[in-house]
């Protein structure tokens, strides 16, 4: 089961009040809307969303004594019309802890993992078209190296591609293991602890999932679902992601410069929100032991003040 991550830290963060409602973007096994759920208490609603149907089916069996949690299948770049559809108005809080549950990276015919040999899909909602093998085998090479450079930061990139698609004219990449055994060969050998094919797979799972394009259109989604008062808070776990986070919650942010003729002026106006958490909160040692996920994530949160 999966282990929620910075779970205080979520429930500080939104400041969970009795009888409030709120939307969990990314359900996952259902920790934090549990936990959420629980301090929110009997008068309280949650709207848990999630992509993956498999991940939708273990949130209801955890959540089942819990009559206040109404669970959604979509995506949370959808959530307005999702909220909508289930007759959520303004909230208190929003969460979005993105990326990849412990269910789906240990389910190795999900094919997220390189630690075990299976099928390259890498979707986290099955019915999207295009799976990790698809793009694999049918993306220009410079376009694979761009998605391996943007995504995976992954210094390799060209190198890769161009190993990639000279094994794909011989036959098409479909397992996690024939990828991983290309990209080591790509990058000749393994000198560290991490595995040479971590960025490869991270690239490509968010280029598989439009994992980057849904987190900012989730953003803008959430901030306009908050009432007064209500909080974001999103967890991300790697820097592209904290980036992306970091720069949309600023965009709203107030912010006064000052003019050289004297006084100031609003840089942002009206500011929509402000921070709450700004330099993002981590983990502690005790939680980084007993949870490897919890090592990189990073939490940041804003509450809407207009
Ligand atoms: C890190 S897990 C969340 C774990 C959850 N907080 C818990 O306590 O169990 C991320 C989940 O978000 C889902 N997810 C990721 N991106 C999504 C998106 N754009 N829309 C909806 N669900 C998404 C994944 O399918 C996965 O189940």
């Amino acid at each position: 089961m999966h282990e929620p991550v910075l779970l205080e830290e979520v429930l500080v963060g939104l400041a969970v009040k009795p009888g409030g409602h709120y939307i969990d973007g990314t359900l996952g096994g259902g920790g934090h809307a549990r936990a959420i759920l629980e301090q929110a208490g009997p008068k309280g609603r949650l709207l848990g969303i999630d992509r993956d149907p498999h991940a939708l089916a273990l949130a209801q069996a955890r959540l089942a004594d819990l009559p206040n949690a109404t669970l959604a299948r979509g995506n949370f770049s959808e959530m307005k019309t999702l909220a909508q559809q289930h007759g959520l108005g303004g909230v208190d809080g929003v969460l979005l802890d993105i990326g990849v549950s412990s269910m789906q990276l240990d389910t190795p015919e999900r094919g997220f993992s390189f630690q075990a040999d299976a099928p390259l899909d890498m979707r986290m909602d099955p019915d999207i078209p295009r799976s990790a093998a698809d793009w694999a085998n049918q993306i220009s090479e410079s376009d694979l190296a761009d998605v391996l450079w943007r995504f995976g930061e992954e210094r390799a990139s060209r190198r890769i591609a161009r190993f990639i698609v000279e094994a794909r004219q011989r036959a098409p990449i479909r397992t996690t293991s024939e990828l991983a055994e290309l990209v080591v060969r790509a990058k000749g050998g393994q000198r560290g602890r991490i595995h040479p094919a971590t960025q490869t797979f991270q690239a490509l799972r968010v280029a598989v999932n439009n994992e980057l394009g849904a987190l900012e259109e989730g953003i803008e989604s959430a901030l306009s679902l908050l009432k007064s008062g209500g909080r974001l808070a999103v967890i991300s776990f790697h820097s592209l992601e904290d980036r992306i986070v970091k720069q949309r919650m600023a965009a709203h942010v107030g912010r006064r410069e000052s003019l050289e003729a004297g006084g100031e002026r609003w840089i942002v106006s009206p500011p929509r929100v402000k921070w709450i958490v700004k330099t993002p909160a981590m983990a502690g040692e005790t939680e980084m032991k007993r949870n490897p996920r919890a090592r990189s994530a990073r939490l940041r949160v804003v509450e809407r003040i207009d």
